[in-house]
């Protein structure tokens, strides 16, 4: 298939771009490089340098093409940068995706395949997290995922043929041989805490050690990035799929705040140094998703989420990495 790529140069973009090559797709990468790296994009997959709402760039490219599929990544992704600029993300993560959503529908595309989040459900009223848990944005960033979801549902009610896919991740992380973790800033813990074990940053900070959880940290849902590009693949190549979908994709288990840091102790062999901070308003004790649908649905299952191999890999490619020395700071 021919599939258009928003935000390929990202990090989990990037990675999707390389795994619909290797399952012998064709691949377009469509990105402003407003946070991402133009090294971080396969070889194999076209470049266009462009923002997803330029129509000078995106009508040439969608009419030549003839796309089958469109994966849409682009899009600010900070919780607490949308708290302090609320319309600048309303205008990237919604105003112009709805221009992308619109050209691409009117250029033919029927399967699209969104980047959502488990941020959509606010603070969880039962876990695990299931897809019919009430929505409940607590940020512009998890309101503009909400807004682009309902805008598929209302597309794939009016266009019988379309296949609309909303992927609500839970926190991805770990890396492949070529591609990880290199946002800026950063805000994740896996990349911040290998960061303060390497002795790049400042002394991690836990927020909250208080919680009612076993170690008083919150438990989160790391999910592979491996895994996230596996999903986005099985959504596109998805037969008998039409219709609005919104499915979980997470490891189905959480792990502590301290848990991460032991493991990411025990493989590079250093301290994570830290100190303890206040809880940050609407963290939840404790997030995990409940996967049984995209299962059922399209045969998926986390593969490489083991907290083990999130971390490994992540250490593994954290200082050496090619795309972080060739584009950080940029
Ligand atoms: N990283 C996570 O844990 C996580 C969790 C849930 C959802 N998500 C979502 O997944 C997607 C990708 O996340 P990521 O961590 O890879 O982020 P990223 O910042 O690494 O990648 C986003 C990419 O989109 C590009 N971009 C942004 N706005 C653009 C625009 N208007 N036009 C063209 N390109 C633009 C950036 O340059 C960047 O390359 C985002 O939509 C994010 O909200 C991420």
């Amino acid at each position: 298939m021919k599939v258009l790529v928003t935000g390929g140069a990202g990090y989990i973009g990037s990675t999707t771009a390389a795994e619909l090559l290797r399952r012998g797709h064709e691949v377009v990468v469509l990105d402003s490089l407003v946070r991402g790296h133009r090294a971080a994009v396969p070889t194999g997959a076209a470049f266009v340098h462009g923002d997803i709402a330029d129509r000078s760039v995106l009508v040439p490219i969608l009419a030549e093409a003839r796309f089958d599929a469109l994966v849409h990544f682009a899009a600010f992704a900070y919780v607490g940068e949308s708290m302090s600029e609320p319309a600048m993300y309303l205008d990237n993560n919604v105003a112009r995706s709805l221009v992308l959503f619109r050209e691409a529908l009117s250029h033919g595309v029927r399967r699209i395949v969104f980047s959502s989040s488990c941020t959509v459900y606010g603070l969880p009223a039962r876990l695990p997290l299931d897809e019919s848990h009430p929505k409940a944005a607590l940020s512009p960033y998890g309101a503009s995922k909400i807004m682009c979801e309902q805008a598929l549902r209302w597309f794939a009610d009016a266009t019988p043929d379309l296949s609309a896919v909303a992927l609500r991740y839970f926190n991805a992380a770990g890396a492949t041989e070529e591609r990880g973790e290199d946002h800026d800033p950063e805000t994740h813990l896996i990349p911040l805490a290998i960061d303060a074990a390497m002795g790049h940053s400042e002394p991690l900070v836990i927020f909250g050690d208080d919680y009612d959880t076993k170690d008083g940290t919150c438990l989160r849902d790391y999910v592979h990035i491996l895994d996230l590009a596996e999903a986005h693949a099985l959504s596109v190549e998805a037969g008998d799929h039409e219709g609005f979908h919104a499915y979980n994709v997470g490891a189905g288990r959480a792990y502590s705040v301290r848990e991460v840091l032991a493991e990411i102790e025990a493989v590079s062999g250093r301290p994570v140094p830290f100190k303890v901070g206040p809880r940050r308003e609407g963290d939840a004790p404790a997030l995990f998703a409940g996967t049984e649908l995209i299962r059922d649905r399209l045969g998926w299952r986390a593969k490489f989420s083991s907290l083990a191999r999130i971390v490994s890999d992540a250490v593994r490619w954290h200082p050496q990495s090619s795309t972080a020395s060739v584009d950080r700071g940029e």
